[in-house]
């Protein structure tokens, strides 16, 4: 009896978690070879020297979507070195999702740094330490884009939410279709401990790898989305059209924020001496 309710449940989820193929998903931009797909699509590597960085970009373009991409972070000293994986639409007044991997001295932490752009405007920094070594092992980050928020996570931990308060006055990206990006470019000039630490180029060539992206996503084609059937209702892995955070997920963003956050725009109020944003205030 038990069997035989597991097997389609087993199906549905399956159809969801099906890895994506990178030859089919995504195209390397730019770093004149440096970026890399092996393994038969599976793996895709990104490496920096003195010359150049390199970069890859979705395929498809999405308005609302759960992106998920397994990475292992540049080891060693990778300092001056920035990993960046986000969500952008083109043009002067573009919205962008951020997550951006600032490297550092072997044995020091790297900055996990999030952003969220809303027609051309940020400044909506968090940041955080990670609980783990994020050199050692694949783990996976994730965007969740729905039309009432957006949640980072790390591992399935949540670890920041940005909710539509567009009833407040504050602008929430709902309009612009964004292309999933990812690069590994030098910043040393401000990436680590302010710029202080250069980078150190006798460690060249950096390599961060990817493997297991999935996109499960209303696809622009021809100025017209389409979302996949079921992302809307229900509680199963394909509601993350409505998903919210439930109590646990709340949670565990609470425990993440005051063990790990290591920056808040929002408690920072020398930087806003006319006050808070309003998003802030009304949290
Ligand atoms: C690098 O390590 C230092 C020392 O632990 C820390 O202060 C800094 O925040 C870390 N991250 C970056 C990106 O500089
Ligand atoms: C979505 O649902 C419609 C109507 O039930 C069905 O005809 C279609 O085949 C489904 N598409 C997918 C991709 O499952």
């Amino acid at each position: 009896m038990a069997a035989t309710i597991l097997v389609p449940l087993l199906a549905a989820i399956m159809v969801y978690s099906v890895s994506a193929n990178f030859h089919q998903d995504v195209e390397i931009t730019w770093g004149d070879g440096r970026g890399q797909i092996t393994n038969n699509g599976d793996l895709l590597t990104l490496s920096l020297d003195k010359s150049s960085g390199s970069g890859f970009q979705s395929k498809n373009e999405y308005l609302f979507g759960k992106i998920d991409m397994q990475i292992k972070l540049v080891a060693g000293n990778s300092a001056g070195t920035v990993t960046a994986y986000y969500l952008k639409s083109p043009g002067s007044t573009w919205d962008e999702i951020d997550f951006e991997f600032l490297g550092n001295l072997s044995g020091d932490p790297y900055t996990l740094h999030t952003n969220v752009f809303t027609q051309g405007k940020g400044d909506r920094e968090q940041q955080f330490k990670l609980w783990f070594d994020p050199t050692i092992d694949f783990h996976t980050y994730t965007i969740l884009w729905n039309p009432q928020r957006i949640i980072f996570s790390v591992d399935g931990t949540p670890i920041r939410e940005f909710k539509n308060m567009e009833s407040q006055g504050t602008l929430f990206p709902k309009n612009q279709p964004m292309r999933m990006y990812s690069s590994l470019w030098n910043a040393e000039d401000w990436a680590t401990r302010g710029g202080l630490v250069k980078t150190d180029w006798s460690k060249a060539p950096f390599t961060a790898s990817y493997r297991g992206f999935s996109e499960e996503a209303c696809v622009v084609s021809n100025g017209k989305s389409s979302c996949p059937n079921g992302s809307g209702q229900g509680s199963g892995s394909g509601s993350w059209l409505s998903q919210e955070l439930d109590s646990t997920g709340q949670e565990q963003m609470r425990r993440v924020q005051s063990n790990y956050m290591i920056y808040n725009y929002c408690t920072d109020a020398k930087r806003f001496p006319q006050g808070l944003p309003r998003e802030c205030l009304a949290a």
